[in-house]
């Protein structure tokens, strides 16, 4: 890729992981030029499977808690935004928000790092049956699944940009 093929896929493809243009800066250095959907998807996931524990940590902890602080406040990315709100999860009841707060709490404490799904699709009783099942988990295995979440999270983001 040239350099400024570099930067508009960047430009383009530095938000599909959340808060971590560094993903789509190490796609950039080992793809051709035209690359298919399936080969960004590819490569940026093989970016952070490659990546030490304290990359995919840090990965994992710039997301926002779902229906949380910065959802409250109107300070999401564009995409965690549609995600939330295609849940339902920007009109929970009141006692739906306070559900939340206490699981994300909760797993934030336990796991120490937040509860990370790739929520679109769901509605706000599966997210919440899912929250209170993941909080059993081990911490390793929590760790694999909030990984996995956030590459399904990036795949449906990729297909919403629209390119083949
Ligand atoms: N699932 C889809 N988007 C998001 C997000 O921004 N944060 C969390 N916690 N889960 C998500």
């Amino acid at each position: 890729m040239n350099e400024a093929d570099r930067e508009d896929f960047i430009a383009r493809y530095g938000g599909i992981y959340e808060h971590s243009p560094w993903v789509a800066e190490g796609a950039a250095a080992v793809l051709g030029g035209a690359p298919s959907r399936d080969e960004i998807r590819r490569t940026m996931a093989d970016c952070i499977d490659a990546a030490d524990d304290e990359q995919k940590l840090a990965l994992i902890r710039a997301h926002p808690d779902l229906a949380g602080k910065a959802a409250l406040a109107g300070k999401l990315t564009e995409a965690s935004s549609d995600e939330q709100a295609s849940a339902g999860l920007d009109q929970c009841t009141p006692a739906e928000y306070e559900k939340l707060h206490t699981l994300n709490e909760l797993y934030k404490r336990k796991f120490g790092f937040p509860f990370v799904m790739a929520v679109r699709g769901s509605s706000r009783a599966e997210i919440l049956a899912a929250f209170a099942k993941r909080l059993d988990n081990s911490p390793e295995l929590e760790f694999a699944t909030a990984i996995e979440n956030i590459h399904r999270i990036a795949a449906l983001r990729l297909e919403a940009l629209g390119h083949e």
